[in-house]
């Protein structure tokens, strides 16, 4: 699945053919095998999955890989009894978690919803990776995402070569799903036009997925079902119709409730992805993590965080996801061209990136901002300075 795997593959197979003394076979042999740049969850977390497997006494659902008690504990985080660590992936209500994680064990399906950057992809991928430990079978929604996508298509070259046949099938990742009782995953569903969307009506309805091409069908064996998610802010759940919507159980991923909470995923992901792109994470980076969060938070809600005084908001969303990147990008500035140490001339310019995406209006609000509450608050100077640097 991975590149070095790939890799070996090939590599084997050209031993096989007794060619092991070319330059470029050598050259394979000697190179490092690369490192996939974002492993999938059940990779990453293939340590952590393992343990849960192996402490989780209780009862699972057909083929299910973790007991719904496992599966939540995995994506909240806790210690298991031999003092494992499982690392928390979602930070936010408990209840949100069993409701979704419950939701997949019955016949309906699960639809996270919420405004952009609340993990609400991060908590599909997560699920899938601990429920089927396999969360690769995805559809990308957008405007153009045909019907073939969820349901199948056809390799042509077989096709027009034999005709109709299971061999020339192209069969989607939901249609796989379903015949191996995995979870399938739908991105985006609202972006989705209405007639493709429809599509999933039978799938999650009778759980059977006709091929008139071939008098055949596929039934969906046990364990099968399906994530999908949904931005509220792109378009509304409305454009789901009404059929559809009644297969699913919604789940709404809400804000971060506190500014201590957003600062908690924050740091904890800005940790995680430091590491992988190899940037040393230094704990001293928190007075700026918490900046950022304070700034956006502010600029979010439309009033200074001790209620004194409204703000216009801009139209970013400023979201955890975007307050994440901004931190992450001055890491690797400070890392690149500064000592190391994350300061407020580090996330300045990644603040203004974030928060002026209309270059007159937002502009405006941002300059009004600055002057008014970020150039009087106590040990904000230099982040006042770095601002008007930036923005100048
Ligand atoms: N409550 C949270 N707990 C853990 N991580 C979070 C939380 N909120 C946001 N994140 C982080 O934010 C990042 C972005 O999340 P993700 O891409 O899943 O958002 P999304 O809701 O799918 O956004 P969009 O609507 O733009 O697709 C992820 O790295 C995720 O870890
Ligand atoms: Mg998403």
């Amino acid at each position: 699945m991975t590149v070095s795997h790939t890799r070996q593959e090939s590599q084997e197979s050209q031993e096989d053919q007794g060619d092991q003394e070319s330059l470029g076979n050598r050259e394979i042999a000697e190179q490092p095998a690369a490192k996939v740049l974002r492993p999938h969850a059940e990779d990453a977390f293939a340590a952590e999955l393992a343990a849960l497997a192996a402490h989780d006494d209780r009862p699972r659902p057909e083929r299910w890989r973790l007991s719904p008690w496992a599966v939540s504990l995995y994506l909240l985080g806790g210690t298991l009894p031999d003092g494992t660590v499982i690392s928390p992936k979602y930070i936010g209500p408990r209840r949100i978690v069993e409701v979704a994680v419950t939701t997949l064990a019955t016949d309906r399906a699960l639809l996270l919803l919420g405004v952009p950057g609340t993990a609400k992809t991060w908590v599909s991928e997560h699920l899938a990776a601990a429920v089927s430990g396999d969360s690769t079978l995805l559809v990308q929604g957008t405007a153009g995402t045909p019907e073939e996508a969820i349901r199948y298509g056809w390799n042509y070259a077989q096709l027009l070569a034999h005709g109709p046949s299971r061999a020339a099938l192209v069969p989607s990742p939901v249609m796989r799903a379903m015949s191996e009782g995995l979870t399938a995953r739908v991105e985006e569903l609202t972006r989705i036009p209405a007639d493709v969307q429809d599509s999933l009506i039978t799938i999650l309805s009778e759980k059977t997925l006709p091929v008139p091409e071939l008098g055949e069908e596929v039934q969906a064996v046990g364990g099968f079902n399906v994530i999908a998610t949904a931005n509220d802010r792109d378009r509304g759940v409305n454009d789901l119709s009404s059929a559809l919507r009644r297969r699913f159980n919604t789940v709404v991923l809400p804000l971060p409730a506190t500014p201590e909470a957003e600062v908690d995923i924050v740091s904890r992901r800005v940790d995680q992805l430091g590491r992988s792109l190899g940037l040393p994470v230094e704990s001293d980076g928190m007075s700026e993590i918490r900046r950022v969060v304070t700034v956006f938070r502010e600029l979010r809600d439309g009033v200074t965080a001790d209620g004194r005084t409204k703000l216009k908001s801009p139209s970013g969303t400023l979201s955890t996801a975007e307050a994440i990147s901004v931190v992450t990008n001055g890491l690797a500035l400070a890392t690149h061209f500064g000592d190391g140490v994350l300061r407020p001339g580090d996330v300045a310019a990644g603040i203004l990136g974030a928060v002026v995406r209309d270059p007159a209006a937002d502009r405006v609000i941002w300059q009004e901002y600055v002057e008014t509450v970020v150039r009087e608050r106590d040990g904000w100077k230099d982040f006042y300075r770095a601002c008007r640097e930036v923005t100048a």
